[in-house]
Protein backbone atom coordinates (compact mmCIF):
# COMPACT_ATOMS: atom_id res chain seq x y z
CA UNK A 1 0.00 0.00 0.00
CA UNK A 2 1.27 3.83 -1.01
CA UNK A 3 1.36 6.04 1.73
CA UNK A 4 -0.25 9.96 0.70
CA UNK A 5 2.00 12.42 2.14
CA UNK A 6 0.02 16.48 2.03
CA UNK A 7 2.50 19.24 1.86
CA UNK A 8 0.16 21.66 1.96
CA UNK A 9 3.11 24.94 2.97
CA UNK A 10 6.07 25.47 0.44
CA UNK A 11 9.08 23.05 0.93
CA UNK A 12 12.22 22.61 -0.47
CA UNK A 13 11.67 20.24 -3.26
CA UNK A 14 14.87 17.72 -2.01
CA UNK A 15 12.36 17.10 0.58
CA UNK A 16 9.49 16.03 -1.77
CA UNK A 17 12.10 14.58 -3.89
CA UNK A 18 13.34 12.02 -0.62
CA UNK A 19 9.46 11.15 -0.20
CA UNK A 20 8.58 10.14 -3.67
CA UNK A 21 12.16 8.18 -3.48
CA UNK A 22 11.08 6.22 -0.99
CA UNK A 23 7.36 4.77 -2.94
CA UNK A 24 5.48 7.65 -0.86
CA UNK A 25 2.49 9.87 -2.98
CA UNK A 26 2.86 13.42 -2.46
CA UNK A 27 0.26 15.95 -2.65
CA UNK A 28 2.63 19.22 -2.63
CA UNK A 29 1.68 23.06 -3.20
CA UNK A 30 1.20 26.07 -1.14
CA UNK A 31 -2.10 24.98 -0.79
CA UNK A 32 -5.48 27.03 0.31
CA UNK A 33 -7.21 25.91 3.45
CA UNK A 34 -10.15 24.24 1.37
CA UNK A 35 -7.48 22.78 -0.81
CA UNK A 36 -5.41 21.23 1.64
CA UNK A 37 -8.52 20.05 3.59
CA UNK A 38 -9.62 17.66 0.43
CA UNK A 39 -5.83 16.94 -0.10
CA UNK A 40 -5.97 15.58 3.78
CA UNK A 41 -8.98 13.31 3.30
CA UNK A 42 -6.58 10.27 2.72
CA UNK A 43 -3.33 11.67 3.86
CA UNK A 44 -1.45 9.24 5.88
CA UNK A 45 1.17 12.04 6.87
CA UNK A 46 1.51 15.76 6.68
CA UNK A 47 4.12 18.34 6.74
CA UNK A 48 3.82 21.51 7.38
CA UNK A 49 5.94 24.83 7.92
CA UNK A 50 3.87 28.11 9.74
CA UNK A 51 1.22 28.70 7.34
CA UNK A 52 -1.30 25.97 7.47
CA UNK A 53 -3.17 25.52 10.96
CA UNK A 54 -3.50 21.65 11.77
CA UNK A 55 -6.10 22.22 14.36
CA UNK A 56 -8.95 20.31 15.61
CA UNK A 57 -11.24 20.72 11.96
CA UNK A 58 -7.90 19.82 10.27
CA UNK A 59 -7.36 16.89 11.89
CA UNK A 60 -11.09 15.78 11.78
CA UNK A 61 -10.94 16.25 7.83
CA UNK A 62 -7.89 13.89 7.86
CA UNK A 63 -9.30 10.66 9.62
CA UNK A 64 -6.24 8.50 8.39
CA UNK A 65 -3.43 10.78 9.43
CA UNK A 66 -0.03 8.79 11.45
CA UNK A 67 2.49 10.98 11.37
CA UNK A 68 2.63 15.03 11.06
CA UNK A 69 5.76 17.05 10.74
CA UNK A 70 7.11 20.48 11.31
CA UNK A 71 9.52 21.59 9.03
CA UNK A 72 10.54 24.09 11.50
CA UNK A 73 10.86 24.53 15.01
CA UNK A 74 7.96 26.23 16.47
CA UNK A 75 4.60 24.05 16.57
CA UNK A 76 2.13 27.16 17.52
CA UNK A 77 0.54 25.98 14.39
CA UNK A 78 -0.49 22.53 15.28
CA UNK A 79 -2.53 21.38 17.81
CA UNK A 80 -0.53 19.23 19.84
CA UNK A 81 -3.45 18.19 21.97
CA UNK A 82 -5.99 17.72 19.45
CA UNK A 83 -3.09 15.09 17.80
CA UNK A 84 -2.34 13.34 20.66
CA UNK A 85 -6.04 12.30 21.25
CA UNK A 86 -6.17 10.95 17.98
CA UNK A 87 -3.02 9.41 18.14
CA UNK A 88 -1.38 11.19 15.70
CA UNK A 89 3.18 12.27 17.16
CA UNK A 90 3.92 15.80 16.14
CA UNK A 91 7.62 15.84 15.26
CA UNK A 92 9.73 19.56 14.24
CA UNK A 93 13.00 19.48 13.18
CA UNK A 94 14.92 21.06 15.96
CA UNK A 95 18.23 22.32 14.83
CA UNK A 96 17.58 22.69 11.41
CA UNK A 97 17.46 26.51 11.47
CA UNK A 98 19.59 27.74 14.46
CA UNK A 99 22.09 29.66 12.58
CA UNK A 100 19.73 31.11 9.81
CA UNK A 101 17.67 32.48 12.52
CA UNK A 102 20.54 33.53 14.61
CA UNK A 103 22.10 34.95 12.05
CA UNK A 104 18.79 36.99 10.83
CA UNK A 105 18.85 38.07 14.80
CA UNK A 106 22.34 39.20 14.51
CA UNK A 107 21.63 41.23 10.64
CA UNK A 108 18.92 43.03 12.43
CA UNK A 109 21.17 44.24 15.63
CA UNK A 110 23.39 45.02 13.18
CA UNK A 111 20.22 47.04 11.14
CA UNK A 112 19.73 48.59 14.38
CA UNK A 113 22.99 49.70 15.79
CA UNK A 114 23.64 51.21 12.61
CA UNK A 115 20.21 52.61 11.49
CA UNK A 116 20.87 50.64 7.70
CA UNK A 117 16.95 50.56 6.81
CA UNK A 118 16.87 54.26 7.07
CA UNK A 119 20.27 55.02 5.30
CA UNK A 120 19.53 53.36 2.70
CA UNK A 121 16.04 54.42 1.93
CA UNK A 122 17.43 58.24 2.74
CA UNK A 123 19.67 57.92 -0.25
CA UNK A 124 17.68 55.88 -2.67
CA UNK A 125 15.21 58.94 -1.99
CA UNK A 126 18.10 61.18 -3.50
CA UNK A 127 19.45 63.08 0.15
CA UNK A 128 22.94 62.11 1.62
CA UNK A 129 22.47 62.07 4.94
CA UNK A 130 25.60 61.15 6.82
CA UNK A 131 24.95 62.88 10.07
CA UNK A 132 21.59 62.07 10.63
CA UNK A 133 22.11 58.49 10.75
CA UNK A 134 25.06 58.46 13.73
CA UNK A 135 24.98 54.59 15.39
CA UNK A 136 26.33 53.22 18.28
CA UNK A 137 28.51 49.98 18.70
CA UNK A 138 27.38 46.67 19.48
CA UNK A 139 31.23 46.27 21.32
CA UNK A 140 30.75 46.36 25.46
CA UNK A 141 26.74 46.39 25.32
CA UNK A 142 24.88 44.13 26.98
CA UNK A 143 22.54 41.52 25.41
CA UNK A 144 19.72 39.73 27.11
CA UNK A 145 18.49 37.13 25.68
CA UNK A 146 15.10 35.52 26.59
CA UNK A 147 15.27 31.37 25.65
CA UNK A 148 18.63 29.68 25.85
CA UNK A 149 17.70 26.98 23.85
CA UNK A 150 19.90 26.62 20.68
CA UNK A 151 18.79 29.40 18.94
CA UNK A 152 19.40 31.73 21.99
CA UNK A 153 22.68 29.97 22.51
CA UNK A 154 23.85 30.43 18.70
CA UNK A 155 22.76 34.25 19.55
CA UNK A 156 25.11 34.25 22.02
CA UNK A 157 28.38 32.81 20.74
CA UNK A 158 28.08 35.85 17.99
CA UNK A 159 27.54 38.57 20.45
CA UNK A 160 30.51 37.07 22.54
CA UNK A 161 32.19 37.38 19.05
CA UNK A 162 31.53 41.27 18.77
CA UNK A 163 32.56 41.44 22.96
CA UNK A 164 29.26 41.90 24.25
CA UNK A 165 28.32 40.84 27.28
CA UNK A 166 25.66 37.97 27.26
CA UNK A 167 23.12 37.45 30.59
CA UNK A 168 20.57 35.19 29.77
CA UNK A 169 17.17 34.20 30.89
CA UNK A 170 15.58 30.39 30.89
CA UNK A 171 13.33 28.69 32.85
CA UNK A 172 15.37 25.77 32.96
CA UNK A 173 18.60 27.46 34.44
CA UNK A 174 19.33 28.34 38.18
CA UNK A 175 20.42 31.56 38.56
CA UNK A 176 23.69 32.49 38.27
CA UNK A 177 24.73 29.12 36.25
CA UNK A 178 26.67 29.96 33.47
CA UNK A 179 25.75 28.49 30.18
CA UNK A 180 27.33 29.01 26.72
CA UNK A 181 29.59 32.03 28.18
CA UNK A 182 26.08 33.81 29.44
CA UNK A 183 24.90 34.51 33.08
CA UNK A 184 21.82 32.77 33.85
CA UNK A 185 19.60 35.98 35.66
CA UNK A 186 16.07 36.36 36.35
CA UNK A 187 13.91 38.39 34.55
CA UNK A 188 13.58 41.53 36.38
CA UNK A 189 17.88 41.80 36.17
CA UNK A 190 17.62 40.88 32.32
CA UNK A 191 15.39 43.82 32.31
CA UNK A 192 17.62 45.79 34.18
CA UNK A 193 20.62 45.28 32.44
CA UNK A 194 19.97 45.04 28.47
CA UNK A 195 21.30 47.58 25.96
CA UNK A 196 19.32 44.82 23.64
CA UNK A 197 16.90 41.88 24.04
CA UNK A 198 16.43 39.21 21.89
CA UNK A 199 13.68 37.04 22.53
CA UNK A 200 14.17 32.94 21.61
CA UNK A 201 11.06 31.83 23.46
CA UNK A 202 8.04 29.49 22.45
CA UNK A 203 4.92 31.56 22.31
CA UNK A 204 2.71 29.57 25.16
CA UNK A 205 0.34 30.79 28.10
CA UNK A 206 4.13 31.99 29.80
CA UNK A 207 5.36 33.81 27.26
CA UNK A 208 2.20 35.78 25.81
CA UNK A 209 2.48 39.54 25.88
CA UNK A 210 5.67 38.78 28.53
CA UNK A 211 6.97 42.38 26.88
CA UNK A 212 4.24 44.72 28.10
CA UNK A 213 4.33 48.50 29.57
CA UNK A 214 5.01 47.14 32.55
CA UNK A 215 8.11 44.79 31.83
CA UNK A 216 8.83 47.96 29.55
CA UNK A 217 9.00 50.43 32.40
CA UNK A 218 11.55 48.29 34.14
CA UNK A 219 14.14 48.23 31.01
CA UNK A 220 17.17 50.49 30.24
CA UNK A 221 16.43 53.92 28.71
CA UNK A 222 17.34 53.72 25.36
CA UNK A 223 16.93 49.61 25.18
CA UNK A 224 16.39 47.87 22.05
CA UNK A 225 14.33 44.92 21.54
CA UNK A 226 14.87 41.95 18.70
CA UNK A 227 11.52 39.92 18.32
CA UNK A 228 12.36 36.85 16.02
CA UNK A 229 10.60 34.33 18.04
CA UNK A 230 6.56 34.60 18.17
CA UNK A 231 4.89 37.91 17.76
CA UNK A 232 2.71 36.57 20.71
CA UNK A 233 5.51 37.86 22.86
CA UNK A 234 5.31 41.43 22.50
CA UNK A 235 2.25 43.94 23.41
CA UNK A 236 2.37 45.63 20.41
CA UNK A 237 0.37 48.83 21.69
CA UNK A 238 2.49 49.04 24.36
CA UNK A 239 5.73 48.87 22.32
CA UNK A 240 4.22 51.62 19.83
CA UNK A 241 3.93 53.83 22.77
CA UNK A 242 7.62 52.86 24.35
CA UNK A 243 8.92 53.69 20.81
CA UNK A 244 7.35 56.79 20.79
CA UNK A 245 7.94 57.98 23.86
CA UNK A 246 11.89 57.24 23.11
CA UNK A 247 11.48 54.94 26.09
CA UNK A 248 12.83 52.32 24.14
CA UNK A 249 15.34 53.51 21.35
CA UNK A 250 14.60 50.35 18.67
CA UNK A 251 12.81 47.87 17.49
CA UNK A 252 13.36 45.05 14.90
CA UNK A 253 10.47 42.31 14.28
CA UNK A 254 10.16 39.49 12.18
CA UNK A 255 7.33 37.77 13.66
CA UNK A 256 3.61 39.01 14.17
CA UNK A 257 0.45 37.59 15.68
CA UNK A 258 -1.31 37.73 12.85
CA UNK A 259 0.83 37.02 9.58
CA UNK A 260 0.88 38.77 7.59
CA UNK A 261 -0.16 41.52 10.17
CA UNK A 262 -3.38 43.91 9.30
CA UNK A 263 -2.51 46.96 7.84
CA UNK A 264 -3.28 48.71 11.49
CA UNK A 265 -1.01 46.99 13.35
CA UNK A 266 0.14 49.76 15.55
CA UNK A 267 4.03 48.89 15.30
CA UNK A 268 3.75 49.01 11.41
CA UNK A 269 4.80 51.95 10.64
CA UNK A 270 6.70 53.27 13.41
CA UNK A 271 10.50 55.04 12.61
CA UNK A 272 13.01 53.35 14.57
CA UNK A 273 11.39 49.77 13.68
CA UNK A 274 12.63 47.31 11.35
CA UNK A 275 10.22 44.65 9.76
CA UNK A 276 10.91 41.79 7.81
CA UNK A 277 8.64 39.04 6.90
CA UNK A 278 9.36 36.22 8.84
CA UNK A 279 12.35 35.52 7.30
CA UNK A 280 14.63 33.99 10.57
CA UNK A 281 14.78 30.48 8.67
CA UNK A 282 14.54 32.60 5.31
CA UNK A 283 18.17 30.60 3.87
CA UNK A 284 18.73 28.37 1.32
CA UNK A 285 20.57 26.10 3.50
CA UNK A 286 18.17 25.93 6.59
CA UNK A 287 14.67 25.25 4.30
CA UNK A 288 16.78 22.68 2.74
CA UNK A 289 17.78 20.85 6.60
CA UNK A 290 14.72 21.52 7.59
CA UNK A 291 12.71 19.83 3.99
CA UNK A 292 15.16 16.64 4.31
CA UNK A 293 14.49 16.86 7.72
CA UNK A 294 10.89 16.58 8.12
CA UNK A 295 10.85 14.22 5.22
CA UNK A 296 13.05 11.56 6.41
CA UNK A 297 10.86 11.66 9.59
CA UNK A 298 7.65 11.20 7.90
CA UNK A 299 8.86 8.14 5.79
CA UNK A 300 10.49 6.59 8.51
CA UNK A 301 7.26 7.17 10.62
CA UNK A 302 5.31 5.45 8.08
CA UNK A 303 7.16 2.75 6.96
CA UNK A 304 9.21 1.82 9.67
CA UNK A 305 7.11 3.14 12.94
CA UNK A 306 10.54 5.30 13.72
CA UNK A 307 9.20 8.46 14.91
CA UNK A 308 11.80 11.15 15.98
CA UNK A 309 11.61 14.51 17.47
CA UNK A 310 8.34 13.60 18.71
CA UNK A 311 6.79 17.04 20.60
CA UNK A 312 3.09 15.88 21.90
CA UNK A 313 5.10 12.70 23.44
CA UNK A 314 3.33 13.40 26.77
CA UNK A 315 0.02 14.18 25.41
CA UNK A 316 0.16 10.80 23.54
CA UNK A 317 -1.36 7.70 25.03
CA UNK A 318 0.90 5.33 26.04
CA UNK A 319 0.89 2.77 23.18
CA UNK A 320 0.70 4.99 20.47
CA UNK A 321 3.50 5.66 18.10
CA UNK A 322 6.40 7.57 19.01
CA UNK A 323 6.77 5.96 22.51
C1 LIG B 1 10.41 28.22 13.08
O1 LIG B 1 9.59 28.11 13.98
O2 LIG B 1 11.07 27.26 12.69
C2 LIG B 1 10.64 29.54 12.45
O3 LIG B 1 9.79 30.51 12.92
C3 LIG B 1 10.67 29.50 10.96
C4 LIG B 1 9.43 29.07 10.29
O4 LIG B 1 8.33 29.36 10.74
O5 LIG B 1 9.53 28.40 9.28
Amino acid sequence: MSYHVVVPDSLHRLGIELLEAAGLRVTAGSLSREEALAAAADADGLIVRSATQVDAAFLDAAPRLKAIARAGAGVDNIDLAAAAARGIPVMNTPGGNTIAAAEHTFALMLGLARHVPEGHQSLVEGRWDRKKFMGTELYGKTLGIIGLGRIGKAVARRAQAFEMTTIAYDPKLATGEAVEGCEAVTLDDLYARSDYIALHAPANDDTRDMINAETIAQMKDGVRILNTARGALIDAVALADAIKSGKVAGAAVDVYDQEPPESGYPLLKLPGIIHTPHLGASTSEAQITVAVMAAEQVRDGLLRGDYRNVVNQSLLPAAAPGD
